[in-house]
Protein backbone atom coordinates (compact mmCIF):
# COMPACT_ATOMS: atom_id res chain seq x y z
CA UNK A 1 0.00 0.00 0.00
CA UNK A 2 1.80 3.26 -0.76
CA UNK A 3 -0.34 6.44 -1.30
CA UNK A 4 -1.08 6.30 -4.78
CA UNK A 5 -4.40 4.67 -4.68
CA UNK A 6 -7.78 5.47 -3.29
CA UNK A 7 -6.81 5.40 -0.03
CA UNK A 8 -6.77 9.32 1.67
CA UNK A 9 -2.81 9.18 1.55
CA UNK A 10 -2.49 10.10 5.39
CA UNK A 11 0.13 9.58 7.33
CA UNK A 12 -1.03 7.94 10.67
CA UNK A 13 0.44 9.45 13.51
CA UNK A 14 3.27 6.71 14.44
CA UNK A 15 4.15 7.69 17.63
CA UNK A 16 0.23 6.90 18.46
CA UNK A 17 1.16 3.73 17.90
CA UNK A 18 3.15 0.41 19.08
CA UNK A 19 3.75 -2.23 16.72
CA UNK A 20 4.67 -5.63 18.95
CA UNK A 21 4.23 -9.00 18.11
CA UNK A 22 1.70 -11.51 19.53
CA UNK A 23 4.83 -13.55 21.34
CA UNK A 24 5.21 -10.14 23.43
CA UNK A 25 1.40 -9.67 24.11
CA UNK A 26 -0.36 -13.17 24.16
CA UNK A 27 -2.84 -11.49 26.34
CA UNK A 28 -3.85 -9.68 23.40
CA UNK A 29 -5.17 -13.32 21.64
CA UNK A 30 -8.76 -12.85 22.53
CA UNK A 31 -8.99 -9.17 21.21
CA UNK A 32 -7.28 -9.96 17.89
CA UNK A 33 -9.59 -13.07 17.51
CA UNK A 34 -12.65 -10.44 17.71
CA UNK A 35 -10.87 -8.14 15.36
CA UNK A 36 -10.48 -10.67 12.46
CA UNK A 37 -14.51 -11.95 13.34
CA UNK A 38 -15.45 -7.73 12.74
CA UNK A 39 -13.04 -7.10 9.96
CA UNK A 40 -13.68 -10.01 7.46
CA UNK A 41 -16.70 -11.10 5.43
CA UNK A 42 -18.34 -14.14 6.11
CA UNK A 43 -16.73 -16.94 4.36
CA UNK A 44 -13.55 -16.02 5.07
CA UNK A 45 -14.23 -17.15 8.58
CA UNK A 46 -14.70 -20.51 7.28
CA UNK A 47 -11.80 -21.50 4.98
CA UNK A 48 -11.10 -25.06 6.77
CA UNK A 49 -7.29 -24.45 6.23
CA UNK A 50 -7.46 -21.39 8.87
CA UNK A 51 -9.65 -23.17 11.39
CA UNK A 52 -7.41 -25.92 11.37
CA UNK A 53 -4.37 -23.77 11.48
CA UNK A 54 -5.10 -21.12 13.59
CA UNK A 55 -4.32 -21.85 16.51
CA UNK A 56 -0.55 -22.69 15.82
CA UNK A 57 -0.16 -19.08 14.27
CA UNK A 58 -1.04 -17.74 17.45
CA UNK A 59 0.99 -19.96 19.47
CA UNK A 60 4.17 -21.64 17.97
CA UNK A 61 3.96 -18.96 15.50
CA UNK A 62 3.08 -15.57 17.60
CA UNK A 63 6.36 -13.72 16.85
CA UNK A 64 4.81 -13.56 13.11
CA UNK A 65 1.64 -11.91 14.09
CA UNK A 66 1.85 -7.80 14.09
CA UNK A 67 -0.18 -6.14 16.95
CA UNK A 68 -0.74 -2.08 16.14
CA UNK A 69 -1.55 -1.04 19.71
CA UNK A 70 -2.93 2.50 20.23
CA UNK A 71 -0.74 3.78 22.90
CA UNK A 72 -2.95 5.43 25.08
CA UNK A 73 -5.79 3.82 25.22
CA UNK A 74 -3.49 0.34 25.38
CA UNK A 75 -6.32 -1.14 22.70
CA UNK A 76 -5.46 -2.79 19.82
CA UNK A 77 -6.00 -0.89 16.52
CA UNK A 78 -5.04 -3.42 13.59
CA UNK A 79 -3.57 -6.61 12.73
CA UNK A 80 -1.24 -8.21 10.25
CA UNK A 81 -1.06 -12.51 10.20
CA UNK A 82 2.09 -14.04 8.59
CA UNK A 83 3.51 -16.96 8.30
CA UNK A 84 7.07 -17.82 7.44
CA UNK A 85 7.81 -20.67 4.90
CA UNK A 86 10.47 -22.13 2.82
CA UNK A 87 10.62 -20.08 -1.00
CA UNK A 88 13.40 -21.09 -3.66
CA UNK A 89 12.95 -17.61 -4.44
CA UNK A 90 11.46 -18.58 -7.98
CA UNK A 91 7.88 -17.56 -9.35
CA UNK A 92 7.42 -21.54 -10.26
CA UNK A 93 8.37 -22.27 -6.37
CA UNK A 94 5.62 -19.70 -4.99
CA UNK A 95 2.67 -22.05 -3.46
CA UNK A 96 -0.45 -21.68 -5.55
CA UNK A 97 -2.47 -19.17 -3.47
CA UNK A 98 -3.48 -18.46 0.71
CA UNK A 99 -4.34 -21.98 1.81
CA UNK A 100 -1.52 -23.26 -0.04
CA UNK A 101 1.34 -20.78 1.66
CA UNK A 102 -0.31 -21.74 5.37
CA UNK A 103 -0.05 -25.21 4.77
CA UNK A 104 3.41 -25.25 3.04
CA UNK A 105 4.77 -22.84 6.49
CA UNK A 106 3.34 -25.36 8.88
CA UNK A 107 4.33 -28.18 7.07
CA UNK A 108 8.30 -26.48 6.94
CA UNK A 109 7.28 -26.23 11.00
CA UNK A 110 6.77 -29.85 11.29
CA UNK A 111 9.60 -31.13 9.05
CA UNK A 112 12.25 -28.71 10.48
CA UNK A 113 12.65 -26.84 6.74
CA UNK A 114 14.35 -23.38 7.38
CA UNK A 115 12.15 -20.89 6.57
CA UNK A 116 13.32 -17.94 3.96
CA UNK A 117 10.04 -16.12 3.36
CA UNK A 118 7.64 -14.63 5.31
CA UNK A 119 4.12 -14.08 3.92
CA UNK A 120 1.74 -12.16 4.80
CA UNK A 121 -1.99 -13.68 5.59
CA UNK A 122 -4.07 -10.67 6.30
CA UNK A 123 -4.65 -7.05 7.45
CA UNK A 124 -7.18 -5.98 9.69
CA UNK A 125 -7.47 -2.74 10.86
CA UNK A 126 -10.74 -2.03 13.34
CA UNK A 127 -13.61 -0.78 11.46
CA UNK A 128 -13.71 2.32 13.45
CA UNK A 129 -9.72 3.41 12.68
CA UNK A 130 -10.10 2.65 8.49
CA UNK A 131 -8.86 5.72 6.08
CA UNK A 132 -6.08 6.43 8.20
CA UNK A 133 -3.42 4.50 6.82
CA UNK A 134 -3.00 2.43 9.58
CA UNK A 135 -2.76 -0.85 7.34
CA UNK A 136 0.79 0.90 6.39
CA UNK A 137 2.29 0.64 9.93
CA UNK A 138 1.17 -3.07 9.96
CA UNK A 139 3.00 -3.92 6.94
CA UNK A 140 5.88 -2.13 8.60
CA UNK A 141 5.72 -4.48 11.46
CA UNK A 142 5.32 -6.88 9.05
CA UNK A 143 8.57 -5.95 7.54
CA UNK A 144 9.86 -5.81 11.17
CA UNK A 145 9.17 -9.77 11.68
CA UNK A 146 10.64 -10.77 8.79
CA UNK A 147 13.94 -8.72 9.33
CA UNK A 148 14.72 -9.81 12.24
CA UNK A 149 13.81 -13.77 11.90
CA UNK A 150 16.39 -13.09 8.97
CA UNK A 151 14.11 -13.93 6.15
CA UNK A 152 14.61 -12.24 2.95
CA UNK A 153 11.41 -11.43 1.73
CA UNK A 154 7.59 -10.81 2.08
CA UNK A 155 4.79 -11.80 0.15
CA UNK A 156 1.39 -11.24 0.08
CA UNK A 157 -0.97 -13.50 -1.77
CA UNK A 158 -4.00 -11.23 -2.65
CA UNK A 159 -7.60 -11.94 -3.32
CA UNK A 160 -10.22 -9.40 -5.68
CA UNK A 161 -11.32 -7.70 -2.41
CA UNK A 162 -14.92 -6.60 -3.63
CA UNK A 163 -16.13 -10.34 -4.87
CA UNK A 164 -17.56 -11.24 -1.58
CA UNK A 165 -20.27 -8.94 -2.12
CA UNK A 166 -21.23 -10.31 -5.04
CA UNK A 167 -21.18 -13.53 -3.98
CA UNK A 168 -23.42 -15.60 -7.09
CA UNK A 169 -21.42 -14.34 -9.61
CA UNK A 170 -18.67 -16.75 -10.74
CA UNK A 171 -15.02 -15.58 -10.28
CA UNK A 172 -14.69 -15.86 -14.36
CA UNK A 173 -16.96 -13.57 -14.53
CA UNK A 174 -16.38 -10.76 -12.00
CA UNK A 175 -13.08 -10.64 -12.77
CA UNK A 176 -13.95 -8.84 -16.30
CA UNK A 177 -16.06 -6.20 -14.88
CA UNK A 178 -15.23 -2.85 -15.58
CA UNK A 179 -15.70 0.63 -14.73
CA UNK A 180 -16.76 3.03 -17.34
CA UNK A 181 -13.37 4.34 -17.85
CA UNK A 182 -12.38 1.00 -18.53
CA UNK A 183 -10.18 0.08 -15.30
CA UNK A 184 -11.27 -3.15 -13.44
CA UNK A 185 -14.00 -3.12 -10.92
CA UNK A 186 -12.50 -4.58 -8.25
CA UNK A 187 -10.93 -1.74 -5.81
CA UNK A 188 -7.53 -4.04 -5.18
CA UNK A 189 -7.19 -4.66 -9.22
CA UNK A 190 -7.88 -1.28 -9.73
CA UNK A 191 -5.24 -0.60 -7.85
CA UNK A 192 -2.39 1.48 -9.21
CA UNK A 193 0.35 -1.25 -8.46
CA UNK A 194 -1.85 -3.77 -9.70
CA UNK A 195 -2.37 -1.92 -12.91
CA UNK A 196 1.32 -1.63 -12.98
CA UNK A 197 1.49 -5.53 -12.83
CA UNK A 198 -0.63 -5.83 -15.85
CA UNK A 199 2.38 -4.78 -17.46
CA UNK A 200 5.37 -5.86 -18.69
CA UNK A 201 6.98 -5.41 -15.09
CA UNK A 202 6.17 -5.41 -11.68
CA UNK A 203 3.33 -7.70 -9.78
CA UNK A 204 1.68 -10.60 -11.86
CA UNK A 205 -2.00 -9.13 -12.34
CA UNK A 206 -4.86 -10.97 -10.15
CA UNK A 207 -5.63 -14.22 -11.32
CA UNK A 208 -8.11 -16.66 -9.48
CA UNK A 209 -6.84 -19.69 -8.02
CA UNK A 210 -9.61 -22.88 -9.69
CA UNK A 211 -8.46 -25.29 -7.19
CA UNK A 212 -11.06 -24.81 -4.19
CA UNK A 213 -13.50 -22.47 -6.05
CA UNK A 214 -11.72 -20.05 -7.35
CA UNK A 215 -11.60 -17.27 -4.70
CA UNK A 216 -8.50 -16.54 -3.59
CA UNK A 217 -5.44 -14.84 -5.97
CA UNK A 218 -2.13 -15.55 -6.46
CA UNK A 219 0.81 -14.82 -4.64
CA UNK A 220 2.31 -11.43 -5.28
CA UNK A 221 5.81 -10.36 -3.84
CA UNK A 222 7.91 -7.47 -2.72
CA UNK A 223 11.66 -8.00 -1.37
CA UNK A 224 12.16 -6.91 2.17
CA UNK A 225 13.77 -3.25 2.28
C1 LIG B 1 -8.07 -3.08 3.67
C2 LIG B 1 -7.78 -2.40 5.03
C3 LIG B 1 -6.71 -3.16 5.80
C4 LIG B 1 -7.26 -0.98 4.71
O1 LIG B 1 -7.18 -0.27 5.92
P1 LIG B 1 -6.71 1.25 6.00
O2 LIG B 1 -5.26 1.36 6.21
O3 LIG B 1 -7.57 1.92 7.00
O4 LIG B 1 -7.03 1.79 4.54
P2 LIG B 1 -6.81 3.25 3.98
O5 LIG B 1 -8.16 3.80 3.66
O6 LIG B 1 -5.94 4.09 4.86
O7 LIG B 1 -6.07 2.91 2.62
C5 LIG B 1 -4.75 2.37 2.58
C6 LIG B 1 -4.57 1.74 1.22
O8 LIG B 1 -5.37 0.54 1.11
C7 LIG B 1 -6.18 0.61 -0.07
N1 LIG B 1 -7.47 -0.03 0.26
C8 LIG B 1 -8.29 0.30 1.26
N2 LIG B 1 -9.37 -0.52 1.25
C9 LIG B 1 -9.20 -1.37 0.21
C10 LIG B 1 -9.97 -2.43 -0.34
N3 LIG B 1 -11.13 -2.83 0.21
N4 LIG B 1 -9.49 -3.06 -1.42
C11 LIG B 1 -8.32 -2.70 -1.98
N5 LIG B 1 -7.53 -1.71 -1.51
C12 LIG B 1 -7.99 -1.06 -0.42
C13 LIG B 1 -6.35 2.06 -0.37
O9 LIG B 1 -6.55 2.27 -1.76
C14 LIG B 1 -5.02 2.64 0.07
O10 LIG B 1 -4.06 2.49 -0.95
P3 LIG B 1 -3.12 3.73 -1.29
O11 LIG B 1 -2.54 4.16 0.03
O12 LIG B 1 -2.14 3.16 -2.23
O13 LIG B 1 -4.03 4.75 -1.85
C15 LIG B 1 -9.09 -2.27 5.89
O14 LIG B 1 -10.10 -1.71 5.12
C16 LIG B 1 -9.57 -3.61 6.46
O15 LIG B 1 -9.16 -4.01 7.54
N6 LIG B 1 -10.47 -4.29 5.70
C17 LIG B 1 -10.99 -5.62 6.12
C18 LIG B 1 -9.94 -6.72 5.98
C19 LIG B 1 -9.33 -6.75 4.58
O16 LIG B 1 -10.02 -6.81 3.55
N7 LIG B 1 -7.96 -6.71 4.52
C20 LIG B 1 -7.22 -6.65 3.25
C21 LIG B 1 -6.78 -7.95 2.71
S1 LIG B 1 -5.69 -8.84 3.77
Amino acid sequence: MTGTGRGTGATPQQGAFQVVSLAARPELTLPALELLAAGWPEFMRHDPTAERHQARLATELAGFQALLVDREKDELAALGVSIPFAWDGTLAGLPAGWDAVVEQGVGDLDEGRRPTALSALSVTVAPDRRGQGLSRLVVRGLKAAATRAGLGALLAPVRPSGKSAYPLTPMERYVRWARPDGAPFDPLAAHPLAARGRGARGLPSLHGDHRRGGHLGGLDGAGVP
